[in-house]
């Protein structure tokens, strides 16, 4: 360790009870009373959960620093794998280095343009099919909806298939499956929450697995243009591509993450349009400036050039993304004059950085 830097072990803070550390607290409030601490200590302090150590870095340096200049001395592994493993298996999310690499080299198609492309008029017709059933002047529950929304674009783009059914198991087994997360007692038993949660993790899993089934039977992986069948049909140099088992962990986790985050990006969306007028007038103008009164086309995203800043705000004001990033540090970390060293985990409360900012659009 350089001598001008002090231990980590010195930053201001608390390391809480013995293992537990402030990991109670942490699990039931979804991590906010950091913001607490952040007004008590500063920008940069330390605690700890179940037996680990933690730095707390706050703001948009440290995220910088952690997420981009030296993402190499630290892991996404070890920093979500004692959280999310259990939940979702090693996904991407979880990987590091080649491993990661790899993963995102073979997934990657079913993200780019061309896949993109050929979504956005199933996206349409999706949200077009269900935004009809709104008009009729009834109140509507507006989270459940567009949650429901969400997730209806979701298992069409990742699977092919739109019910109401699915729907309603995928949102079922995620709920449950989220709340594993909390359980601090890890016994799969039937009346645990834990246990519970495993148990939807079971369900969600056979049900990715079954559809996989279905489409090997029918053999027309290269045709379906789907996310699945873009996974499915992935290959490297080599001819290898992912496993089966990965493949089902990516889907659930995929499936979980995306419509959970795009259903509070769509919500608070909702939310500010509905307080500002003026707002929703001036993004209404530029939809028919660029549309010309038509039926929006891909093409004319890029022109929505107010809309853009709107959606940019919502995810910069409203963090649709979650609370904490979680890192391990594999190699000594110099921050704020203090040295984190390996074995220390890295905490970046994102929710914190962006609180009391304003929202702004021009
Ligand atoms: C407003 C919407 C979304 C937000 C705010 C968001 C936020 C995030 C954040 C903060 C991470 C980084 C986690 C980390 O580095 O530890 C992440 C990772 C990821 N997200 Fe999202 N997400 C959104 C929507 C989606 C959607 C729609 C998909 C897929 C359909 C998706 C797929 C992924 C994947 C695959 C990763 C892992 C990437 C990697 O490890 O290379 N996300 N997301």
């Amino acid at each position: 360790m350089n001598d001008r830097l002090k231990p980590a072990d010195s930053m201001p803070g608390s390391f809480g009870l013995p293992y537990f550390g402030e990991g109670l607290q942490m699990a039931f409030n979804y991590g906010w009373e950091l913001k607490e601490k952040y007004r008590r200590y500063g920008s940069v302090f330390k605690t700890s959960l179940l037996g680990k150590k933690y730095a707390v870095l706050v703001g948009s340096e440290a995220n910088k620093l952690i997420l981009q200049d030296r993402a190499d001395r630290v892991s996404s592994y070890l920093g979500w794998q004692p959280i999310m493993e259990h939940l979702f298996g090693l996904t991407m999310m979880l990987q590091d280095g080649e491993t990661h690499r790899y993963t995102r080299r073979l997934m990657a198609p079913a993200f780019h343009g061309k896949a993109i492309a050929s979504y956005f008029e199933t996206m349409q017709q999706v949200v077009n099919d269900n935004i009809d059933l709104w008009s009729h002047n009834r109140p509507i529950h507006l989270r459940r909806e567009l949650r429901k929304l969400a997730l209806k674009v979701g298992i069409t783009l990742f699977f092919g298939v739109e019910g109401d059914r699915e729907v309603e198991r995928v949102e079922h087994w995620h709920k449950t499956l989220a709340e594993g997360a909390k359980a601090f007692l890890r016994a799969d038993l039937p009346l645990t929450a834990y246990g519970r949660s495993q148990s939807a993790r079971r369900h969600f899993k056979a049900f990715v697995r079954n559809i996989i089934y279905q489409r090997k039977q029918q053999g027309n992986l290269q045709e379906s243009k789907d996310v699945l069948g873009l996974f499915l049909s992935a290959v490297d140099e080599e001819g290898n591509g992912l496993s089966i088992e990965q493949i089902v962990d990516e889907m659930v986790h995929l499936l979980s993450a995306a419509h959970a985050t795009v259903a509070i990006a769509l919500i608070w969306s909702v939310v500010e349009l509905a307080a500002k007028p003026e707002l929703r007038a001036k993004l209404q103008i530029e939809l028919q400036q660029v549309t010309g009164g038509k039926t929006l086309a891909l093409e004319n995203l890029r022109e929505l050039k107010q809309m853009t800043y709107f959606l940019k705000e919502i995810e910069r004001v409203y963090n649709p993304g979650g609370t904490i990033l979680f890192r391990g540090v594999v190699k000594e970390i110099e921050y704020a004059g203090y040295s984190i060293p390996p074995g220390w985990g890295i905490l970046l409360p994102t929710s914190i950085s962006r609180t009391d900012v304003v929202f702004v659009c021009y």
